[in-house]
């Protein structure tokens, strides 16, 4: 179990310590807290969907999970950029991906049946939803998009924090972190037909991916 204390002046791992958003530390490692408590909240009843699958068909559905928290200074520009109030108030109030976590699946099906587990549960409520596997971004990015709040029993109070989960399969993820590392590995104007060729590249990975779906539907069928 973690039990550190930290010294004041030791910004504790993931997040740098922005003295415009945080007059204190304290402040800092109250939210650092409530977030990573959401994040953990979400990650278990990941686990408990994805044991009971392997209990009940023995499979899993989730391949693997991640999670970070967004850093102090890249929620200040954040901040900025949409121009709100900067203070910690308004970004739990504005800010929808302070906590994210990404949750990568076996087959497109299991994608959709992880977020209607989730969606189903009681304490959890959906703020938002981007479905970016049935209408892609403009470059092929995919990926379902779950904004969700969840309550966060703290020892005087109980918060709401909205976290965000990003599901897709492997494939999807495949290409989302190549294109993010070559983004912005690059300070460079990407030409036209690389934004073309990158499109391309999407759309074989999707066909890859519902090829993969077929086939796995196929072997489910055999005696
Ligand atoms: P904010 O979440 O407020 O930023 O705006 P939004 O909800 O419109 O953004 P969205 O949820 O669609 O995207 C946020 C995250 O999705 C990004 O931080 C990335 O992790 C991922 N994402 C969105 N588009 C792309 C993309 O084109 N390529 C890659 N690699 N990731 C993307
Ligand atoms: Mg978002």
């Amino acid at each position: 179990m973690e039990n550190r204390l930290y010294e004041p002046g030791i910004i504790p791992d993931g997040m740098a310590l922005s003295d415009e958003l945080f007059s204190n530390l304290r402040e800092f490692l109250e939210l650092q807290h409530l977030y990573k408590a959401a994040i953990k909240e979400i990650e278990t009843k990941l686990q408990i969907l994805n044991e009971e699958f392997n209990v009940r068909f023995a499979r899993n559905p989730i391949h693997h999970i991640e999670s970070r928290l967004k850093s102090s200074p890249s929620i200040l520009n954040k901040l900025k950029k949409k121009g709100v109030e900067i203070s910690i108030e308004s970004a739990k109030k504005n800010l929808n991906d302070i906590a994210g976590i990404r949750v990568v699946c076996c087959y497109i099906d299991d994608v959709y049946s992880v977020a209607d587990m989730l969606l189903r549960q009681s304490d959890i409520h959906l703020v938002k939803k981007q479905d970016y596997i049935k209408y892609p971004n403009y470059n092929g990015y995919r990926s379902l998009h779950l904004d969700l709040s969840i309550p966060v029993f703290l020892s005087e109070r109980t918060e709401q924090v909205t976290v965000e989960v990003q599901i897709r399969t492997v494939a999807m993820d495949f290409w989302a972190s190549l294109e993010h590392d070559l983004r912005y590995k690059s300070d460079k104007q990407i030409p036209q037909e690389i934004c073309e060729a990158m499109l391309e590249s999407a759309a074989a990975i999707a066909d890859i991916d519902i090829r993969m779906q077929e086939i796995y539907r196929l072997i489910q069928k055999l005696e």
